[in-house]
């Protein structure tokens, strides 16, 4: 079997749709409203393909290239309500976030054969308990009127685990993407718990419980290999931190702290993530550029001449 396999060799049935440069577009969003429509106006031909034949087109068409920002308002973890499409949305996110999480750990075990046991073992278990919340998110999705592939897939935690060096991958996936799942699940059970949906407060709770596992193998396991290499230290901190920057987008990141301190992350380091939240670009910014690109996008529809930006 091939080894150090890439994110677009990833198999899937004929429901999925991919779409695997959404997170490049959003890792290096200009923080002004001009520079958001000018982007999103040059990639919109691509958004369009990847929302093409999902419940998404019918979004597109009504507001453009766009969409994101006003159906999610820059970002869904702080976000106190969700719309039955936004819950759908995140739902399907995670969904696929945690096949991609299986799929990672099942690699990482794979790729470095002459690997410590130790961690082989865990990330074998770390396989079966992705496995399981893959399931517990499909039960979700059809729980709240969802379907696997009505939204398309994008492949940005996988890629994170492509790395050639393990540690870089325990940092980045481990470390960093599962932490913030820490952070988003912690939300989605409060809103659950909120709007008095056990199921959904009850089933994240459980998968909760088997995230902070993830993180503590991501901590310790880095802490442990590069114990005598202040180099391979310090280019997986680096990595971290690239990982963390590219999903502070919107301004208002909520770290799930008491959960991301148990599972091995410094106060320190938690302050540190927060601090990159204030990098991108406003959740306010995010939502004007949505409104600005809505209306620019429906001025063409109605076949008017819309002027460069
Ligand atoms: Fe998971
Ligand atoms: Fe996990």
């Amino acid at each position: 079997m091939k080894r150090f396999m890439d994110h677009d060799e990833l198999a899937r049935d004929s429901r999925f749709k991919r779409n695997g440069s959404q997170n490049q577009v959003l890792g290096s969003m200009p923080s002004d409203v001009k520079g958001i429509v000018r982007l999103f106006e040059a990639v919109a031909p691509k958004i369009k393909k990847r929302v093409a034949g999902t419940v998404l087109e019918e979004v597109y068409d009504e507001v453009g290239p766009g969409f994101q920002f006003l159906t999610l308002s820059g970002g869904t973890q702080s976000k106190e309500d969700r719309s039955p499409l936004q819950l759908r949305m995140q739902l399907h996110g995670i969904f696929v976030g945690e096949l991609q999480a299986l799929e990672a750990a099942g690699r990482t075990l794979w790729d470095f054969p002459e690997g410590d046991w130790e961690l082989k073992m865990n990330m074998a278990r770390q396989c079966w308990d992705e496995a399981r919340h893959v399931q517990i998110y499909e039960k979700l999705i059809h729980h709240v009127g969802g379907e696997v592939g009505e939204f398309a897939e994008t492949t940005f935690l996988f890629a994170a685990s492509c790395n050639e060096d393990a540690v870089l991958r325990l940092a980045g996936v481990n470390r960093c993407l599962e932490g913030l799942a820490c952070d988003v699940f912690r939300s989605l059970i409060d809103y659950g718990q909120r709007v008095g949906d056990d199921i959904i407060a009850q089933a994240v709770d459980y998968v909760l419980a088997d995230e902070l596992t993830h993180v503590r193998f991501g901590s310790e396991w880095v802490k442990k290999l590069t114990k005598d290499d202040p180099d391979r230290a310090k280019r997986a901190r680096d990595f971290q931190r690239e990982t963390d920057r590219s999903f502070s987008f919107g301004g208002e990141r909520k770290l799930a702290r008491a959960e991301r301190v148990e599972a091995g992350f410094s106060e320190s380091e938690l302050d540190e993530i927060e601090s990159l939240t204030s990098d991108g670009p406003s959740r306010d910014i995010l939502i004007q550029a949505g409104e600005l690109l809505r209306d620019r996008h429906q001025a063409r529809n109605r076949g008017e001449n819309v002027p460069e930006i």
